[in-house]
C-alpha cells in the first residue's frame, strides 16, 4: 500500500493550523492504508471525520479571508467525502479493500492538493495578515 511520507519540504505551507491538520490527515490515510479488513471502516469513519472538521476549517478561513474564486477549492474537497462515502457503503457491504484502495486514491491526492489550492489559501492567508499589518482591512 501507498502510505505518504510526510516531507516539511514539500508538504509544509508555513501555517501552522493548516500544517497541524494536514499531519493529521496524513497519519489518519496511513492508518487507513495499512488497516485489517476488521478495522477498515472504523479507521475510514475516523478519516471522514477528520476531513468533514479539516474542510470546513479551510473553508472558514477562504471566507474569512476573502479569498477570490474558491469554488474549485470546495468541489476537490467535496470529491474527497464522495469518495469516502462511496468506499464506506462498500465495506459495509462486505468488498473488504474499498477503505485501503480509498486511502491509496488519497495519498496521490493529497501531494497535489496541498502543493496547489492549500498552498494557494496559505499565501493568501499570509498575504491578509501581512496587508492587515499595514492598515489595509482584508479580514472581515
Ligand atoms: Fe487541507
Ligand atoms: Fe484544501
Amino acid at each position: 500500500m501507498t502510505r505518504i511520507e510526510w516531507q516539511d519540504s514539500m508538504h509544509a505551507l508555513q501555517s501552522g493550523p493548516m500544517d497541524a491538520a494536514h499531519q493529521e490527515f496524513v497519519a489518519l490515510t496511513n492508518a487507513l492504508a495499512d488497516a485489517p479488513d476488521g478495522e477498515e471502516l472504523a479507521r475510514l469513519t475516523q478519516l471522514f471525520v477528520h476531513c468533514k472538521d479539516h474542510f470546513a476549517q479551510e473553508k472558514t478561513w477562504m471566507e474569512t479571508s476573502r479569498m477570490p474564486g474558491i469554488d474549485n477549492h470546495l468541489r476537490d474537497h467535496e470529491g474527497v467525502l464522495t469518495l469516502l462515502e462511496s468506499a464506506a457503503a462498500d465495506l459495509r457491504g462486505g468488498q473488504h479493500g474499498a477503505g485501503r484502495d480509498a486511502a491509496e486514491s488519497l495519498a496521490a491526492w493529497f501531494g497535489q492538493h496541498a502543493a496547489t489550492l492549500d498552498a494557494a489559501l496559505a499565501f493568501h492567508m499570509q498575504q491578509v495578515a501581512h496587508a492587515g499589518n499595514s492598515g489595509i482591512p482584508a479580514v472581515g
